[in-house]
């Protein structure tokens, strides 16, 4: 793909909190910045130790601005969306839009119905505002797994469907026999995993799916060189690298991104880096030397 970084400043809608994209091709806006909840109550198991702790820290980022929330049923095997269930109970659902995910073992028309409800009932709501294949299995026939989840849609328990870790002549694949559109593809995406931009999100582009960038600020691992760039554009700004980085992703077209937080200071931080409006020149400056 090649970058036009003059026409790099992107179409954005702003809010009273926060920066919106469009989603897919579908009349709705989502924030650019949403929160992701991986590790949050524990990984593959459940951790009940911090539970109120994490209650609060997401009730906590909800009442800072956060209103787009990224979770899976993989997550601390459910544990996560109950977390996220007890965070939202006091709040108008129709003010957050909620992102979960089915996992592989989860595919089949059957069992997807059936782990859509206990998502659903994990998180104390009766739809879910995207719902998404986790990672793509070739054992079941993807036209059966996005069969269930139009079903789910056509039902009322979904708004919109997409999938995540799909590579992009899987992609290709859902976006042509998915009955309602696949409105996004949730995959890694930073500053340094920058595999997407090959073919992935110039195919996006033009098809109208959002690319939902996760670990963005790389799980914290930055390499040094990296460090290094991102420090003097940082400077500049008056802001930290990780505020750099996902003012990198948001800035370009179709892209949001769903950087995970608990500490309120970061939260805050990555909320923020909505308002951060990188040059063209930062933009080069990142792309051509990373
Ligand atoms: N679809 C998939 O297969 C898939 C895979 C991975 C992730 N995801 C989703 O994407 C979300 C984000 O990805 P991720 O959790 O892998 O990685 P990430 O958001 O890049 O990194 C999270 C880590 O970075 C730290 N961090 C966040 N903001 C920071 C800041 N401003 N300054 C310093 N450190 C900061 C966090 O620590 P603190 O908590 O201390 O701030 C945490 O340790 C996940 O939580 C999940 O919802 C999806």
């Amino acid at each position: 793909m090649i970058l036009d970084y003059e026409q790099y400043s992107v179409k954005l809608i702003w809010g009273e909190k926060m920066t919106y994209k469009t989603l897919g091709n579908a009349e709705e806006r989502i924030p650019a910045i949403g929160l992701g909840t991986w590790t949050i109550g524990g990984t593959e198991t459940p951790d009940y130790s911090r539970d109120m702790e994490m209650v609060d820290i997401i009730a906590a980022a909800i009442e800072m601005g956060y209103t787009l929330i990224d979770t899976a049923e993989y997550y601390a095997a459910g544990h996560t969306e109950e977390l996220i269930g007890e965070a939202i109970k006091p709040i108008d659902r129709s003010k957050l839009f909620i992102t979960s995910k089915v996992w592989p073992d989860n595919l089949s028309r059957k069992r997807l119905h059936q782990a859509l409800k206990r998502t659903l009932k994990r998180l104390g709501t009766d739809y879910l505002d995207l719902y998404l294949i986790h990672w793509p299995n070739e054992q079941i026939p993807l036209a059966e797994s996005l069969g269930a989840m139009s079903e789910s849609v056509d039902a009322g328990y979904v708004k919109y469907i997409g999938v995540s870790n799909f590579d992009l002549p899987l992609l290709e694949k859902a976006v042509a026999i998915s009955k309602h559109p696949i409105v996004c593809n949730q995959v890694l995406y930073n500053v340094e995993d920058r595999q997407p931009r090959r073919s992935l999100l110039p195919f996006c582009l033009r098809n109208d799916v959002t690319l939902v960038a996760y670990s963005p600020v790389r799980r914290n691992i930055v390499s040094d060189r990296a460090r290094r760039v991102l420090s003097s554009v940082a400077k500049t700004h008056g802001c930290s690298i990780y505020q750099v980085m996902l003012a990198w992703l948001i800035a370009q077209e179709n892209v949001v991104t769903i950087p995970k937080s608990t500490d309120l200071g970061h939260l805050k931080d990555n909320l923020a880096s909505a308002d951060i409006s990188l040059s063209g020149a930062e933009l080069y400056q990142i792309d051509s030397s990373l």
